[in-house]
């Protein structure tokens, strides 16, 4: 009953010599036609090397390079057992094993390393729910199926243009019993908003085995109920007494919208025009992205209709929304236009307009170059500061108003009909075309 510790001896044998073989790489994936180079090592000289790829045992002499499978490495006597392998077959997809002379007794050592023959994986499967058409609020989710690669595929989620990285849950990887291809899947959620309508929601999958990605794509349809661009009442600005007026609202909506006016006590359902034909409520405009644009047409506009509020509803099956539009034959305020002068108004309570704003800059600029004017005056003692010291090195000629001129320039300026001649001849002497100046 020897035999079980013997046993016994050899498996820990075993395990322990295993661990003295160090090979790299532990894991390697390649795909059909690839090379691969893998080397076992032990710390001592070795006179034999085998590896086993697939079900062959390979005998590796340094000296022998025929065949798929050769000797690489340093040489047996740094105790490096290595092979390359040459055009990776399907079958050879598994464990490489390499089989080497132990430092003492008659053990031989292993080592172990695996090769993934990579498989492309199969069709992309999307699943979602809710069932399109979406609405705004729902909690969407998505489930991407990547089967059967080897190894799992790499799932990456897009919508519209941008990865979507919110949401996604952790893939999940699984396999049959007995196979090495891995089918990988991965969940995403989202609460749904009026933006990722008309997106596509994709699914790409990148794979060692396959040229470029596999994409599948799912457009979302959201729907929405109309949704107002302003807040409070929309007044549209800058028409005129007696002109036909253009009441425009924009709205965003889907599906599209049906829109209604009330004018006084009359009500208008898009496209209609009032029984005298002065009014005429138009069909909303898709303007894209979503976007109606809702006009309603006066062909002539009186004193009244600027007094009036008007009244449009906007409705889909979604919902609905009731805007008060104004009309002024105001421009429109320049606070609409700029932003920063928004600031200024709110804090006066004042309406300004664009003339009033002007006026005030052009009066703080008057004031800016007065005070200017005041120091500069000042400091070069001039009009009614001029009393203050007396400086006798200006020229009785020079005009009070110029500038104070330099030195060289009051030298200068003694004779200024010669000094336009002594410039010519002592800088310019390489344009002697401009000599006979110089001689007037
Ligand atoms: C491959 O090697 C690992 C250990 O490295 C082992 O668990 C596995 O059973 C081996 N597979 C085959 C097919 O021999
Ligand atoms: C992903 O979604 C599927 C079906 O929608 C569900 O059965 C599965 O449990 C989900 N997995 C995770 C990790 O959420
Ligand atoms: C009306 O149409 C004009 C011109 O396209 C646009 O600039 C303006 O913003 C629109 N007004 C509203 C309230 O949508
Ligand atoms: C909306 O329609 C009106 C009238 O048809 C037009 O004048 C205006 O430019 C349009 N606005 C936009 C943003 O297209």
């Amino acid at each position: 009953m020897a035999a079980i510790p013997a046993l016994f001896g050899l498996l820990l044998a075993a395990v322990v010599s295993g661990q003295d073989v160090d090979i790299t790489p532990r894991e390697a994936v390649r795909r059909i036609g690839d090379q691969l180079s893998v080397l076992c090592k032990v710390p001592y000289p070795i006179d034999s090397c085998r590896m086993t790829v697939g079900t062959t045992s390979y005998r590796l002499i340094p000296e022998n390079l025929q065949g798929d499978v050769v000797y690489t490495g340093q040489g047996l006597k740094a105790g490096q057992c290595g092979a390359l392998i040459k055009n990776i077959k399907e079958e050879w997809n598994g464990n490489i094993t390499c089989v080497l002379p132990p430092p003492s007794g008659n053990i031989e050592l292993v080592g172990s390393m695996r090769l993934l023959v990579a498989r492309a994986p199969g069709e992309i499967q999307l699943n979602s729910s809710p069932q399109p058409p979406f609405k705004e609020g729902d909690t969407f989710m998505a489930q991407c199926v990547v089967p059967n690669g080897r190894p799992a595929a790499k799932i990456t989620w897009f919508l519209g243009s941008e990865e979507l990285l919110h949401g996604t849950h952790q893939p999940v990887i699984t396999s049959e019993p007995g196979s090495d291809l891995k089918t990988i899947s991965q969940n995403v959620t989202r609460t749904l908003t009026d933006e990722d309508d008309a997106k596509f929601l994709v699914c790409r999958a990148e794979h060692e085995a396959l040229e470029k990605p596999k994409e599948f794509r799912i457009q979302l349809n959201v729907n929405y109920a109309p949704k107002r661009q302003e807040t409070g009442t929309v007044t549209i600005f800058g028409l005129k007494l007696g002109a036909e007026g253009k009441l425009n609202v924009t709205v965003k909506a889907n599906p599209p919208p049906t829109a209604e006016w009330s004018i006084g006590d009359q009500v208008l359902q898009a496209p209609r025009q009032s029984e005298n034909g002065e009014i005429i409520a138009q069909a909303p405009l898709f303007l894209g992205n979503g976007y109606f644009n809702i006009t309603l047409i006066l062909a002539r506009i009186t004193k009244e209709d600027v007094d009036r509020t008007y009244f449009l509803r906007v409705m889909n099956d979604f919902g609905r929304e009731e805007i008060a539009v104004r009309i002024s034959t105001m421009d429109e305020p320049a606070a609409r236009k700029a932003k920063s002068s928004y600031l200024v108004l709110d804090i006066y309570g004042v309406e300004l307009d664009t003339g009033a704003i002007v006026g005030i800059v052009v009066a703080v600029l008057i004031l800016l170059i007065a005070i200017f004017l005041a120091v500069f005056a000042f400091a070069t003692d001039r009009w009614c500061f001029a009393g203050r010291s007396h400086r006798t090195d200006i020229p009785d000629g020079a005009d009070s108003e110029a500038p104070l001129p330099s030195h060289d320039d009051i030298k200068g300026s003694e004779n200024p009909s010669h000094d336009h001649g002594d410039y010519i001849s002592n800088g310019d002497t390489k344009h002697p075309e401009k000599k006979p100046d110089t001689a007037v």
